[in-house]
């Protein structure tokens, strides 16, 4: 995957001189799972440019279990150019599933929901629960705010009752087969996905 040195790829064209790019990268190849407009590039210089089309969509995953499912999210929300992943309760996760996206990803903690909710509200975003409890409407037929914070349970327990009753209304996805749930990651790419598809300015992707 990636490219090699600069100088084997690219014979006889000039080695860039811009900031953007990283000298070690460009003497010894770049094999990072990043898109190619990004190829040779620093990571701060990576970052600062997903900061100019990040969307106005949070994304906020409950970890008082040690969920396994936070790398999935994170590597899905950097995919979508999500603002920030919020981590609510323990602070460590199982970074593996994210692929060193995370890397590129603003990411922030919060010791309890009480506390995101806080930020949240000072933030001006409106918070949306993702689980399909009782009295939970349809995603797919909801519609998401434009400045919204998705939240998301973990396996087990869910949503907690005090994220939920923090939230404007809880989404469903919906289930047709035996099982009372889908896996956390697998919702929360889907629930990303409804809003792209709502709010995203789509000449804009890769
Ligand atoms: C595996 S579920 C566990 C809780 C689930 N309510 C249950 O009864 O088994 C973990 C998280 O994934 C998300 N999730 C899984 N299936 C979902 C669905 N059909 N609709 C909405 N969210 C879902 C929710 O955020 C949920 O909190």
């Amino acid at each position: 995957m990636g490219k090699g040195p600069w100088e084997e790829e690219n014979p006889g064209v000039p080695r860039p001189t811009s900031p953007l790019f990283d000298a070690t990268l460009l003497d010894e190849g770049d094999r990072r799972n990043v898109v190619d407009a990004y190829r040779y590039w620093t990571r701060e210089a990576i970052v600062k440019d997903i900061d100019t089309r990040r969307h106005s969509l949070h994304i906020a995953i409950e970890n008082f279990e040690h969920d396994a499912n936070i790398g999935t999210v994170v590597r899905t929300a950097n995919a979508f150019a999500v603002d920030t992943v919020h981590i609510v309760g323990r602070r460590r996760w199982n970074r593996r599933g994210a692929m060193v996206t995370d890397r590129y990803q603003h990411l922030m903690h919060h010791e309890n929901v009480d506390d995101l909710l806080a930020w949240a509200i000072d933030n001006g975003l409106t918070i949306v629960a993702i689980d399909n409890t009782p009295g939970s409407v349809p995603l797919e037929t909801a519609e998401l705010p434009k400045s919204c914070l998705l939240l998301f349970g973990q396996e087990g327990p869910g949503v907690t009752e005090a994220a939920r009753a923090g939230a404007l209304m809880t989404c469903s996805i919906a289930q047709f087969g035996s099982t009372r749930s889908i896996n956390a990651g697998v919702a929360a790419g889907i629930a990303m996905h409804a809003w792209i598809r709502q709010h995203a300015d789509l000449s804009r992707a890769w």
